[in-house]
C-alpha cells in the first residue's frame, strides 16, 4: 500500500489519491464523501512521539508525516496552530471538575479553527496546478481561504450568505477575495458555489466535498494530545454545522491510536444549536444514517446549517467511538460567550461557545466528577461578530466628564 489510500464511506471502495479530485463517484457527492486512510505499518514505524513538540514554529506542518500532501511541496506562510490550550483551574474549581482545558483556536492567522484545512487546501492546490481556490462557508472558512490564498498570491472566489456578520465579510474584502455574498443561505450558497466553482475549474474547498481538508482540522486533535504530553482528556467538545470539524477530532485521535502513540480515544462530544440540528437528528434516526435536512436558524451564524454536507461522517465516527451529541439553546449559547469570557479570558465566537454551552449541559446532568478531565474547543473569536453579545449584555450609559459624575457612576455599578 501506498502511504494513504482514499476510502468512500458509504461503499467501501478504495481510490488512489490519482483516482480521484473529491468524492467516490458511484455513490455522489452527498453520501460518497472519502476518508484518507494511511498505511497502518507506515504509521506504527514513522509516527513517533519524540518528533512533535508543544510549540512548534512550523505550526501544523510539524505533523506532516500524519498529513496526506507531497513533501516539500508550497506551504503558506502564515503560522497556522499552535494555538494555546489553557489550564483553567478558576473554571475546574468554580464547577468542580477535575481539569478544564480551553483550546482557544481563535488565536490562528484568520481568527479560526478554520486556518488549519485552508492551509491544507492551499497547499494541495499548488501541488495539482491549480491558481484558483473556491469556497462556500457561513462566514470563517471563507475568510479563512481568502487569508491563506492572501498570502501565496492564489485567487479565491468566495460564496457567502450576505447575512454573515460584518467583521467576516470585511475580512474577505480586505484579502482581496472575489466575494460574492448571495441573498439566500449557507445551503444555497453550497449549491451554487459547486455548480460555478466546478465548472470553472478552481480548486474546491469545501471541508465536505475535499477529503483533504479534514486532514488539516485534525491537527487540532494532534497538537491537544502532544500538549497533554498524551494523557488525552476523557471527554472533548466541539461544535457542528456541516460535521467537519467534529469528524476530524474522530480522525486525529484515531490516528494516534492506529499509530499506537495512544492507547484510548476520549469521549468527543458534538454541540449543535437547538435550531440547526440537522446532524443530529440524522444520528438520532440509527443506521443506515440518512440526511434528515431542515430549515436551519441560531444565533451561532458558523453553525446555522439546515443541510449538513459531511453528516454521514459525523455519524460514522461517532457511532464507531460511541460519542455523543447535544443540543443547545441559543439562550445557552449567548450567555455561554459572557461566561466563557469572564472565567477565562477567552473570547469566543458564538460557534465557539456552543462547545462551552454543550459541556454546561451535561454538567448540569452531573455527568463529570472531581477527576474527569474536559477539552472544550474554541473554533472562532468572539471579535468576528460582536452583535451576538450586545443582544444580551446591559448597553453602556455615558458619563459625563467630569470628576464627581464619575465617582458617582463608579460607586452605582459596583
Ligand atoms: C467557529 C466555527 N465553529 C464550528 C464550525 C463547525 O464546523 P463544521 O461545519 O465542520 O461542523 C464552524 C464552521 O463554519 C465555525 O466557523
Ligand atoms: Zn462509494
Amino acid at each position: 500500500m501506498k502511504r494513504f489510500l482514499l476510502r468512500c464511506l458509504h461503499c467501501g471502495k478504495e481510490y488512489d489519491p490519482s483516482e480521484v479530485e473529491y468524492t467516490c463517484p458511484h455513490c455522489g457527492d452527498r453520501m460518497g464523501t472519502l476518508e484518507i486512510v494511511y498505511d497502518p505499518d507506515y504509521l506504527k514505524k514513522t509516527i513517533k512521539k519524540e518528533h512533535y513538540e508543544e510549540f512548534s514554529p512550523k505550526g501544523i506542518w510539524q505533523f506532516e508525516e500524519l498529513l496526506p500532501i507531497r513533501e516539500n511541496g508550497w506551504r503558506p506562510p502564515l503560522l497556522v496552530g499552535n494555538t494555546p490550550l489553557y489550564d483553567s483551574t478558576n473554571l475546574a474549581g468554580k464547577l468542580g471538575v477535575g481539569k478544564i482545558f480551553i483550546k482557544d483556536d481563535g488565536r490562528n492567522p484568520t481568527a479560526s479553527f478554520k486556518d488549519r484545512a485552508s492551509a491544507v487546501a492551499v497547499a494541495k492546490a499548488v501541488e495539482k496546478g491549480y491558481d484558483t481556490l473556491f469556497c462556500a462557508s457561513t462566514g470563517n472558512a471563507a475568510s479563512s481561504l481568502s487569508g491563506l490564498c492572501a498570502a501565496s498570491g492564489l485567487e479565491s472566489y468566495i460564496f457567502v450568505p450576505a447575512s454573515a456578520p460584518t467583521a467576516k465579510l470585511t475580512q474577505l474584502q480586505v484579502y482581496g477575495a472575489n466575494v460574492i455574498p448571495i441573498d439566500g443561505s449557507y445551503d444555497e450558497a453550497f449549491d451554487i458555489s459547486m455548480k460555478i466553482g466546478l465548472k470553472e475549474n478552481w480548486y474546491c474547498r469545501n471541508s465536505a466535498i475535499n477529503p483533504y481538508l479534514l486532514e488539516g482540522k485534525k491537527t487540532g486533535a494532534l497538537e491537544m494530545a502532544v500538549q497533554l504530553n498524551w494523557k488525552l482528556p476523557d471527554f472533548v467538545f466541539v461544535s457542528v454545522g456541516d460535521g467537519t470539524v467534529l469528524s476530524s477530532f474522530y480522525k486525529g485521535f484515531m490516528d494516534l491510536k492506529e499509530a499506537k502513540l495512544i492507547d484510548k480515544m476520549p469521549t468527543v462530544v458534538g454541540v449543535q444549536a437547538e435550531g440547526a440540528d440537522a446532524v443530529i437528528r440524522a444520528y438520532e434516526k440509527g443506521e443506515p444514517f440518512e440526511p434528515e435536512d431542515i430549515s436551519a436558524f441560531s444565533v451561532a451564524d458558523s453553525i446555522s446549517v439546515g443541510k449538513p454536507r459531511d453528516f454521514l461522517k459525523a455519524c460514522l465516527y461517532t457511532k464507531r467511538n460511541n460519542g455523543l451529541f447535544v443540543r443547545v439553546s441559543d439562550e445557552e449559547i449567548l450567555d455561554s460567550i459572557i461566561e466563557l469570557a469572564k472565567t477565562t479570558g477567552v473570547f469566543a465566537e458564538p460557534a465557539g461557545a456552543t462547545a462551552f454551552a454543550g459541556f454546561k449541559k451535561l454538567h448540569r446532568k452531573g455527568l463529570f466528577t472531581d477527576s474527569t478531565r474536559v477539552a472544550i474547543v474554541i473554533t472562532g473569536n468572539g471579535l468576528k461578530d460582536l452583535k451576538a453579545p450586545l443582544k444580551i449584555l446591559k448597553s453602556l450609559k455615558k458619563v459625563p466628564a467630569n470628576l464627581d459624575r464619575v465617582r458617582e457612576a463608579i460607586k452605582n455599578d459596583s
